[in-house]
């Protein structure tokens, strides 16, 4: 493993010095990035020291390093895990053959095409979470949301590093698209869906980091697999840091589950509202959002694309390594489908189920979150759960987006969605009100009222360490 040079400009282990043209290539990337940063990035705290973890390496026990730091200083990188001798593609049509160092000629374009949509989102995040910092519930949370910003801004380094390594001229050219569309612009919007919607508080951010996030997870896991090396070994990388973000959105949304759940024992009417909490009828709206919200991502349920990319040996499942058959030339996979306004089950050729595959493991995934919540509302002592929503609810890409469904599933004529939609996704009340309560709390050791303090603090350290110096 080559060792870290972190007195270079760019630290890195990928021995970026001894490519003098990709060099000045990212050297000159770097201050567009960091325009884009400061335009883009946290609002109103730039100047401020954060107590944030950077990667410094890819060693297991040694690759984040923890101190105070202002976010324009910090040292975005570029790691990749180390390289497997031998290795060889996992599945598809080239199964068990050498996998590519070098980008293949005939998927170049497939490929490119997968990286900048990865990319996309990295960035996009940032822009749909900058306005937070005004309305943190804590230090403790104000920090967290640094440091998943400071971290997808580094994923967008993974991604620019191949695009400018691999790509030549339309790699640079994609690298600078990448900071010049904005989340949620309506001439240059973000790639994907989910990415160009407001995230315009701490509710929306926990579900966010929750369930979006978590589809960051799966497609990284997928990318993880591929045939093309350097891919590989960079979403493995990014792996080890997306586990903290989403550890940011379960945690975040078990701690005002549980706040409301005081709230209720300490109202007469149980009325959380009263209490200036968040209900939970109200947590599962937005969870009603965003978890489908972040469904629409995995694609189409039968799916062209999915199967090139599976049979070209660029994107494979998660964990590939537990299935028994790599190759799927012939076998079928029985999914749901919509025919002639009828839901009816199909065998289809497995390879163009993969995005419904990979969308079966982000639901378990997604549910082990959610009954951890449940829990500690039964402990609590009271008669209600969350619930995941039916993945024909509320869907906006895919063929149940051709019809209306209930959280159940049941299907329902446009006229009554219409009429009942703001009974399970927040309506315009909803959001006025979770929005009043989004007073910051930036003293030491101080929690806004409507969320539970952390179990712990971050690094070992106590709950009331000063996490962000104001
Ligand atoms: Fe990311
Ligand atoms: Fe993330």
């Amino acid at each position: 493993m080559s060792s870290v040079l972190t007195d270079e400009k760019i630290p890195n282990n990928v021995n970026l010095s001894s490519d003098r043209r990709l060099q000045r290539a990212l050297e000159a990337w770097q201050p567009r990035f960091l325009d884009w940063w400061r335009e883009m990035g946290p609002e109103g705290f730039q100047l401020k020291d954060v107590y944030l973890r950077t990667a410094v390496s890819v060693e297991p026990n040694g690759w984040a390093h923890f101190d105070y730091v202002k976010m324009p200083d910090y040292r975005w990188g570029i790691f990749l895990e180390p390289k497997e001798d031998g290795r060889t593609h996992g599945f598809g049509d080239l199964y068990g053959q050498p996998v590519w160092d070098e980008v293949p000629g005939e998927f170049r374009n497939m490929l490119r095409r997968l990286i900048v949509t990865q990319g996309d989102t990295e960035p996009a995040s940032v822009e749909q979470q900058r306005h937070l910092g005004r309305t943190a519930p804590s230090l403790y949370d104000l920090r967290n949301l640094f440091q998943v910003n400071v971290e997808e801004g580094r994923h967008l380094w993974a991604m620019v590093y191949l695009l400018q390594t691999y790509f030549g001229r339309d790699g640079r050219e994609e690298a600078e698209e990448l900071l010049t569309r904005r989340s949620g612009d309506h001439d240059r919007p973000r790639i994907l869906g989910a990415f160009n919607e407001p995230t315009s508080h701490w509710l929306s951010f926990f579900m966010f980091t929750m369930f979006t996030d978590r589809d960051g997870k799966y497609q990284l896991s997928a990318l993880s697999e591929s045939g093309f090396d350097p891919l590989a070994r960079t979403c493995r990388f990014m792996l080890t840091e997306e586990a903290h973000h989403m550890f940011v959105g379960e945690t975040g949304v078990g701690r005002i589950v549980r706040r409301a759940c005081e709230l209720m024992k300490q109202d007469p009417n149980e009325d959380v509202r009263a209490q200036g909490g968040i209900d939970l009828p109200t947590i599962q709206k937005y969870l009603n959002l965003w978890y489908t919200l972040s469904l629409d991502l995995f694609g189409g349920e039968v799916s062209s694309n999915a199967a090139d990319a599976f049979a070209s040996g660029l994107k494979g499942r998660h964990k590939e390594d537990r299935y028994q058959d790599h190759v799927c030339l012939d076998a079928t996979h029985r999914i749901e489908l919509l025919e002639d306004g009828k839901v009816i089950e199909k065998e289809v050729a497995l390879r163009t189920a993969l995005n419904e595959i990979l969308r079966d493991e982000y639901v378990k995934d997604c549910q082990r979150g959610v009954d951890r919540w449940n829990k500690s509302i039964e402990e609590a002592g009271f008669r209600f759960a969350l619930t995941l929503p039916s993945r024909r609810f509320h869907r906006q890409i895919g063929m149940w987006s051709d019809a209306c469904f209930t959280p159940d599933g049941a299907p329902l004529t446009g006229e009554e969605w219409e009429r009942r939609k703001g009974e399970w996704l927040p309506n315009d009340a909803d959001e006025v009100y979770v929005k009043s309560l989004m007073q910051p709390v930036h003293e030491r050791g101080k929690i806004a009222n409507w969320i539970a303090p952390p179990a712990k603090g971050i690094n070992a350290l106590p709950q009331d360490f000063e996490y962000v110096k104001l």
